[in-house]
């Protein structure tokens, strides 16, 4: 949230651990079991929920004695000490976090360098401090983002209990959910054209299950709720389908048509398709209100957010029933209309598409991926694409009708595609881009080129109606892409500069740099 533990927290969490340990959790904002906070020293006892008056009375009246610190920890909070664990965190700390983009760290560490846990000082200055990153602007900005996630979980009006999973194409995406949805407790089974394209998917699910499950009995349990169903068999009892064939429309045309004979009627059809629109597939169908898009993005087992896309003849009933699922596996369900590129695809591609042309500009990959990161992105828009892959990119462009830039194309012709031929615009060892450290800084106005054309394409999209609420263009943007969350979403920032600001920034872009920098309509919306 930007802030620092409120009430004296700060203070009482840094008595009751010990500084390092506190001073950990203060600045990850990392929650802890009971266990571990018992274990950590920041609680006293730990009790049954059924217990909990019972036992509570008893440490009251029985007046326990809380626990007291160990000495060689409590010595940290020594002006001495206190300098050197200051220095070293601070050094860890500058490595990883932008101060101007995220001042509370920084303003944490400093409070306990200048007072350790003195009283009344130590609470005195906590107080001012908080008010002071309460102001800022990354606070408000994050606080925001907490609001947004809070607003996305809500939209499940109904509390889902789908207990039956059924997802056709093993590939990329459809393992990936396959295996999400079974680690979320729903018994799932995958369908492909052979075993012999599942083999990867099944082994990506068996790392997701060991890297998230501790215990071995749970492990067992999840391994045990996938299964693999080469015959569709299963088809007829799941409570939902979703295919994550290969993006063709015809082939997936074909599939529903089958889908919606042998499945119940109640049974929601869902399409993990990444450019098609949902009424094209269902055209073809008897009952085409039955099918929603359902998309997740790539890595699904760490992207919150799922876009749930309303085609033109989905009944309320379905999208209403497919974000109860999305929020029942644990992810942001972001209702959208069926257009190209839905919300976060769209909103990204004038972003990709102008850093390529600032590469045909002459600059180099690391300048322009600098540029992004200097506005707060956690990866440049280069090595974006790169990590997509340079096909993938290339089909995009093309969905959107749009001229693909040369250097995609020849790109792509000579199989440079990115990290997954370990060679695109970076080469990639271990998964890793081969970056060079000398390269030219980038300026504030490679910077502008790259943000307001994702800035203004997130106004369109929502002018075109493409959400109904305009906070939902920040929610996917940052949920969806990473977008700096501490600006609150790209519409929350230009609130933030104002409306003139950004129109006299984009008259200026469109002025050196073309039409692409025209102004939506929709500016007006800002309110
Ligand atoms: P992929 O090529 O990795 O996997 C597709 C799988 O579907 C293959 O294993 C193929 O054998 C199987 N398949 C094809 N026809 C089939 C049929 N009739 N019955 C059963 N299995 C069949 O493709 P990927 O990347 O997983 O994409 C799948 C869908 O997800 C596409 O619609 C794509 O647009 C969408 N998508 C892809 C994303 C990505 O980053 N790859 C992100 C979000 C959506």
């Amino acid at each position: 949230l930007g802030l620092l533990p409120g009430f004296g927290g700060y203070v009482r969490g840094i008595e009751k651990m010990g500084a390092l340990s506190a001073l950990d959790l203060i600045l990850s904002g990392r929650s802890v079991s009971p266990k571990e906070g018992l274990k950590l020293g920041l609680i006293d006892q730990v009790c049954n929920k059924e217990n909990l008056e019972s036992f509570a009375s008893k440490v009251i009246l029985n007046r326990q004695r809380i626990k007291k610190i160990k000495w060689y920890l409590k010595i940290l909070n020594l002006k001495i000490f206190r300098k050197l664990i200051y220095l070293n965190i601070k050094k860890r700390i500058s490595k990883k976090v932008n101060r101007n983009h995220y001042p509370a760290p920084y303003a944490i560490l400093d409070l306990w360098n200048s007072h350790g846990i003195a009283k009344p000082k130590s609470y005195e200055a906590s107080a001012i401090q908080f008010c002071n990153l309460y102001k800022t602007n990354s606070s408000r900005g994050l606080i925001r983002v907490f609001q947004l996630s809070d607003k996305l979980k809500s939209l499940g009006k109904k509390n889902s209990d789908i207990k039956t999973a059924h997802v056709i194409g093993g590939g990329t995406m459809g393992s990936d959910i396959a295996s999400w949805c079974a680690f979320k407790g729903i018994q799932t089974s995958i369908q492909d054209k052979a075993i012999s394209f599942l083999e990867a998917g099944l082994s990506r699910a068996e790392k997701l299950f060991r890297k998230r499950i501790k215990n071995e009995e749970d492990f067992k349990k999840a391994s045990n709720r996938l299964s693999v169903d080469l015959d569709g068999k299963n088809i007829g009892s799941s409570k939902i389908i979703i295919e994550a064939i290969t993006e063709d429309l015809e082939t997936k045309r074909g599939l529903f048509k089958k889908l919606e004979s042998k499945s119940s009627s109640n049974t929601i059809l869902a399409t993990n398709t990444s450019s098609i629109k949902i009424e094209d597939i269902a055209d073809t169908i008897d009952n085409p209100e039955r099918i929603v898009g359902i998309h997740f993005f790539n890595p699904v087992h760490s992207l919150p957010l799922v876009e749930v896309v309303e085609g033109k003849k989905t009944s309320k009933e379905t999208i209403d029933k497919a974000i109860s699922f999305v929020t029942q596996i644990g992810k942001l369900p972001l209702p959208c209309k069926s257009s190209p590129g839905f919300v976060v695809n769209r909103i990204l591609a004038p972003y990709m598409n102008q850093a390529l042309l600032c590469y045909m500009d002459g600059f180099s990959p690391e300048t322009i991926d600098q540029a992004a990161k200097n506005f707060g992105m956690p990866t440049g828009p280069i090595e974006l694409a790169d990590r997509v892959g340079l096909d993938i990119a290339l089909h995009v462009v093309k969905v959107f009708g749009g001229q693909p830039p040369d250097i995609l194309k020849t790109k792509v012709l000579a199989g440079h595609l990115g990290a997954k031929t370990g060679m695109g615009f970076y080469k990639f060892k271990n998964n890793r881009p081969e970056k060079s450290s000398s390269f030219d800084k980038p300026d504030s106005l490679l910077t502008d080129r790259l943000m307001y054309s994702l800035i203004n394409e997130a106004m369109s999209c929502f002018d075109d109606g493409v959400v109904d609420d305009i906070d939902l263009i920040d929610a996917a943007v940052i949920f969806g892409t990473g977008f700096a969350p501490f600006t609150g979403g790209p519409l929350n920032y230009a609130k933030q500069i104002g409306l003139k600001s950004v129109l006299d920034k984009l008259k200026s872009l469109e002025q050196s740099f073309g039409t692409s920098f025209k102004a939506s309509s929709g500016w007006s919306n800002l309110s």
